[in-house]
């Protein structure tokens, strides 16, 4: 029987008594789906899965994105895998959520871990409601005012320079120009407000001079550091994370220097408001 246990106040609950290999009731799906807000990141282990069938998971939960940063070992259009041995500065090592570069970033991401070191490759999650909230008012009715450019070109880099992309800059940049978002998303199911820059993508507060834009946004790119706002999750093998895109951040924590491989699909969201 599916059970859903909180791992701490903030975010993060482990999901146990599903199989994933096979469809979910209809009414599994709902409680994940309801799960997923309201926990912001959902953890599944022992779910030795084809890439088929992570495929089939993630589709029951709305139409898949195929996304901009093709890798090059990637079978799938629409699955990311992830293989590094040398993780420092490749780009999920920074505070981020997925492809916020887009006009319309994912809903959800579903990774799920293929290959991992004896020891090191967690990931941690923060709750970008509670960041947002821990804001001062002062701070808030600012934030509340901003919209920020979101753009593809810092990560475009690095996945290039680390061998994981063969796209070209030039190609990438005209498909995907920049764009912007409000600095303050509000979550469509919940209404509730979240902290929505990050230091992979965000570039710069719309409106403002260089020079404030730089030190105001490098604050708020910073707020997500405070561990009151996380969880953090170790892996095992054929353990999965689904994590809710539109109200969480992740940073994947680059202390390893083994093989670690990880699959990922996106679920498509909607344009943030
Ligand atoms: C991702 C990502 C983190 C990790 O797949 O989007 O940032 O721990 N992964 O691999
Ligand atoms: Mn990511």
């Amino acid at each position: 029987m599916l059970d859903i246990q909180p791992v701490n106040p903030t975010l993060g609950a482990n999901v146990s008594g599903v199989d994933l290999r096979k469809p979910l009731s209809p009414a599994d799906r709902d409680a994940i789906e309801a799960a997923l807000v309201e926990y912001g990141v959902l953890f599944f282990r022992k779910q030795d899965i084809t890439p088929e069938q992570h495929i089939a998971f993630a589709r029951q939960f709305g139409e898949l994105d195929v996304p901009p940063l093709q890798t090059k070992y990637s079978a799938n259009p629409e699955m990311t895998v992830l293989d590094q041995d040398s993780p420092k500065g490749e780009g999920a090592d920074e505070w981020h959520s997925d492809n916020t570069f887009a006009a319309i970033p994912p809903m959800g991401s579903v990774l799920r871990a293929v290959m991992i070191p004896p020891l090191g490759g967690d990931t941690c999650w923060a709750n970008m409601h509670a960041a947002y909230d821990a804001l001062s008012g002062p701070l808030r009715r600012m934030v509340d005012e901003l919209s920020a450019v979101h753009d593809i070109t810092k990560p475009m880099r690095k996945a290039i320079a680390a061998g994981h992309s063969v796209e070209s800059l030039a190609d990438i940049q005209a498909q995907w120009p920049p764009v912007v978002h409000p600095v303050a998303r509000t979550h469509p199911v919940t209404k509730k407000k979240a902290l929505f820059v990050n230091g992979n993508s965000t570039t710069q507060l719309v409106g403002m001079s260089e020079r404030e834009s730089e030190t105001i946004l490098r604050l708020l790119i910073d707020h997500v550091r405070d561990p009151l706002f996380q969880v953090r999750f170790s892996w095992d093998l054929h353990s999965m994370a689904f994590w809710d895109n539109r109200s969480v951040q992740h940073y994947a924590v680059p202390d390893y220097d083994q093989r670690r491989i990880m699959n990922r699909v996106t679920i498509v969201g909607d344009r943030p408001y």
